[in-house]
C-alpha cells in the first residue's frame, strides 16, 4: 500500500515549481510538506503580514488581492491547481507583499522557510533546478504584470 508521502510525492510532482526534479527529492521534500485545507472565502494570509512559508495548490482557486487607497480591494490574480504562491515574503525575508484568499475551497501544501531552505543546501542541485524554475514563473508574472501597467498608462491618458 501506498504510505502518505507517496501520495504527496505524487501531489508535489504536479506543481509547476517542483516539475523538474527527480524522484528522489520529490520524496524528500514530501517530508517536509503540510497539508492545509481552506474553505471558499477564508483568508490564507493577508498582506502586510510576516510570512514564512510558500504555499502549493492541489486544487481549487487562490485570489491575491491588495487594497488600494481609492478602490478598496483589487485583485491581481487568481491561481489554480499546480500554481504556487507565498514565494516573494519566502525569498526577501519581508512581509506578505498582497493577500491570499481561497476563491474556491482549496487543497494546498505547504512548506516553510526553515525547511526549504535547509532542503536546497543539502541538495544544491535540486535547489538549482527549483530556483530557476522560480525565477522563469517570477518572469512570467513581471511580464504580465508589465503589460497591465502599460494598458493602465494607456488608458490614463484618456481620462
Ligand atoms: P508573498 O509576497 O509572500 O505573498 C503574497 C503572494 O502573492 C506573493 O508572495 C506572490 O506569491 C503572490 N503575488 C503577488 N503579486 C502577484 C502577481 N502580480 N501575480 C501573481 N502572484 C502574485
Amino acid at each position: 500500500m501506498e504510505d502518505i508521502k507517496d501520495i504527496i510525492a505524487d501531489i508535489l510532482k504536479k506543481l509547476s515549481l517542483f516539475s523538474e526534479l527527480n524522484a528522489a527529492a520529490i520524496k524528500e521534500l514530501a517530508g517536509l510538506a503540510e497539508e492545509r485545507i481552506f474553505h471558499k472565502g477564508e483568508t490564507i494570509f493577508e498582506e502586510s503580514t510576516t510570512g514564512r512559508s510558500i504555499l502549493g495548490i492541489v486544487s481549487g482557486e487562490v485570489r491575491i488581492t491588495q487594497m488600494a487607497k481609492v478602490s478598496g480591494e483589487e485583485t491581481l490574480t487568481v491561481l489554480k491547481k499546480g500554481d504556487f504562491f507565498g514565494e516573494m515574503a519566502l525569498l526577501e525575508d519581508l512581509p506578505r507583499s498582497a493577500t491570499a484568499i481561497a476563491h474556491s475551497d482549496t487543497f494546498m501544501l505547504e512548506i516553510s522557510r526553515e525547511k526549504f531552505l535547509r532542503f536546497i543546501e543539502k541538495d544544491p542541485v535540486s535547489g538549482v533546478k527549483i530556483l530557476f524554475t522560480l525565477a522563469k514563473i517570477l518572469s512570467e508574472r513581471l511580464r504580465e504584470a508589465d503589460i497591465k501597467i502599460k494598458a493602465f498608462v494607456n488608458l490614463s491618458q484618456w481620462i
